[in-house]
């Protein structure tokens, strides 16, 4: 069979707790997801990214898992995958699950067992150490907060968990575990998936003396992330991993990876990499605070845009970067990436071209092709995010009140891109006709699917637009290996860059400021292929971009 050519693909993410629900529990499901395969058809999809499905008791919402061969009751049948697998092929798109390795739930059977008897085979499937005094092994703070080792019941004995403290992390020294999740891996692989978005990664290898470090916070803790970054050798892992899985099935895989330095981005996405691809979170990177959500820096346009390019730049030659501008631990895009006066259609479709058409495999998050936005919480209640509700606590012991610490997650919460999928504007979005998992946001009569398809100036026939242009046949080569060439970067506001492939030459150029900026640019003949404002005839061939606009245009010399 020949190999898809991935950074030629439009892929899609879907969050299935909040997708579609088909039976009216509220809560969204793979019969559901089967219901709408049409419209991501129709939408130009054709690589789909599940996150995971698997049995779990939902503590963090799935990537909890207790079974890794089966599906959560919640969410159908492994009958019901089947048939979603096989529907998706027909229509062109290929599947790809979620891959949580770095932990289990703490109700996996394995560590059920490990528990009663920590020193017994189980046991070292996952990282059991004594405490030292009367305290933790070590001072790191878990990524969800507080220390990451949890004691164990009648004994002097801690467990690891780099996340909530029912998700115990996997030991990847021990070649049992190894075995076990190669033969899992494979065995989903058979089925017929394409691979896997692989989870949290980056954490599986451990210091072997597991050292204390210096502690960065008030609560004397250190982030989890200082062992990560001192400790060598996940490579051997990774490569072990990939030959033993991934190369037999020649799947396609997405890490989601954070702080590689330039010599391991070839080890990572080069041609013989661990991965496929890896995403760029550059924009959330930007967006973290030193401490919490609470101390996030205000977001500035152009140092992301510098950075956007300058991490290209350091793949270029190397391999490609899935780009994303949302998904389900971020907030919506346009709320992130556009000033206020700008979160509207208008803004919402310039920034979906934005990054569309950068060297790559973009990833579209549900929702985001329609313009979703976050929503307003009146109360901490409102929120079900683990995360949510240990930034909340972080922002209020930092000395925020509890308005000031409620508007900090409204800002950044991960619910904000988790509320369900606004299909039209019946009830519940017609997300469910039960009572939905976690709050419709309340614009949902204006920004849903239905509505947008009848309007033919919508995000939604927008995101179609651009998805065909980035797939037709005379174009498809050179968005995905065509060269980058930034472009106008003295405009503080404009985000632009050429695509270069042979002599044909694509400029796109967006316009984030809040006034119009004109552009030294002559267009002479120059095609526009797509934009969100109607252009003067007289104006052709000037670059005159008013707030929002966005114009991808095909040069000619
Ligand atoms: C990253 C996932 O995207 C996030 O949702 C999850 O909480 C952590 N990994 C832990 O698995
Ligand atoms: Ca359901």
């Amino acid at each position: 069979m020949e190999q898809k050519k991935w950074n030629e693909c439009v892929a899609y993410q879907i969050y299935p707790k909040s997708f579609k629900d088909s039976n009216g529990d509220g809560i969204g499901d793979l019969r559901g997801i089967i219901e709408k395969l049409d419209y991501l058809k129709d939408l130009g999809i054709n690589l789909l990214w599940i996150s995971p499905i698997y049995q779990s008791p939902f503590v963090d919402q799935g990537y909890d898992i207790s079974d890794y061969y089966k599906i959560a009751e919640e969410f159908g049948t492994m009958e019901d995958f089947d048939e979603l697998l096989a529907q998706a092929k027909k229509r062109g798109i290929d599947v790809i699950m979620d891959l949580v390795i770095n932990h289990t739930s703490d109700q996996h059977e394995w560590f059920q067992k490990a528990l009663k008897d920590p020193e017994g085979k189980y046991g070292n499937y996952y990282h059991f150490c004594k405490g030292k005094d009367g305290n933790p092994p070590t001072n790191y703070r878990s990524y969800f907060g507080g220390s990451t080792w949890e004691p164990v019941e009648g004994t002097d004995l801690y467990y690891l968990h780099a996340f909530a403290k029912e998700q115990p992390d996997l030991n990847w020294e021990n070649p049992e575990v190894l075995a076990e999740l190669y033969k899992m891996i494979n065995w989903w692989l058979d089925k017929g998936i394409a691979g896997f978005r692989i989870d949290a990664i980056i954490n599986i290898k451990k210091h072997p003396d597991l050292p204390n470090y210096a502690a960065d916070g008030d609560d004397g803790l250190v982030k989890y992330t200082t062992m990560v970054e001192n400790t060598e050798g996940i490579g051997e892992l990774l490569r072990d991993l990939k030959e033993n899985t991934f190369d037999k099935h020649g799947a396609f895989t997405v890490g989601e990876v954070f702080n590689v330095d330039e010599e391991g981005l070839k080890e990572f996405i080069g041609p013989d990499g661990y991965f496929t691809t890896m995403f760029d979170f550059t924009g959330e990177i930007l967006s973290k605070g030193k401490h919490g959500w609470y101390d996030a820096p205000k977001w500035d346009f152009t140092k992301w845009r510098d950075k956007v390019f300058e991490a290209h730049e350091k793949i270029r030659g190397i391999g490609f970067y899935a780009n994303v501008i949302e998904n389900h631990d971020e907030p919506r895009g346009a709320n992130r990436y556009l000033p206020k006066s700008l979160q509207n259609s208008k803004g919402i479709k310039m920034l979906a071209a934005v990054y569309l058409f950068l060297p790559g495999l973009p990833f579209i998050y549900q929702g985001q092709e329609i313009g979703m936005q976050n929503f307003t919480a009146k109360s901490i209640d409102e929120y079900d995010d683990i995360n949510t509700i240990d930034e909340y606590k972080k922002a209020i012991a930092a000395g925020l009140t509890k308005e000031q610490a409620l508007e900090v997650c409204n800002t950044h919460s991960r619910d904000n891109a988790r509320t369900p999928m606004q299909w039209n504007e019946s009830e519940n979005a017609g997300f469910t006709t039960g009572k939905p998992w976690l709050k419709v946001n309340d614009n949902y009569k204006t920004i849903n699917v239905e509505s947008e398809k009848a309007n033919p100036e919508s995000v939604l026939n927008f995101y179609k637009e651009a998805i065909i242009l980035h797939k037709e046949d005379n174009y498809k080569e050179l968005f995905a290996k065509g060269e980058l060439r930034a472009c106008f970067t003295e405009y503080k506001e404009i985000f632009a860059y050429e695509r270069v492939l042979g002599d044909k030459k694509v400029l796109i150029a967006a316009n984030f400021g809040e006034s119009a900026v004109e552009v030294e640019k002559d267009l002479g003949e120059g095609i526009i292929l797509l934009t969100n404002e109607n252009i003067d005839n007289a104006e052709k061939n000037k670059l005159r971009l008013s707030p929002g606009a966005i114009r991808v245009i095909l040069e000619k010399e």
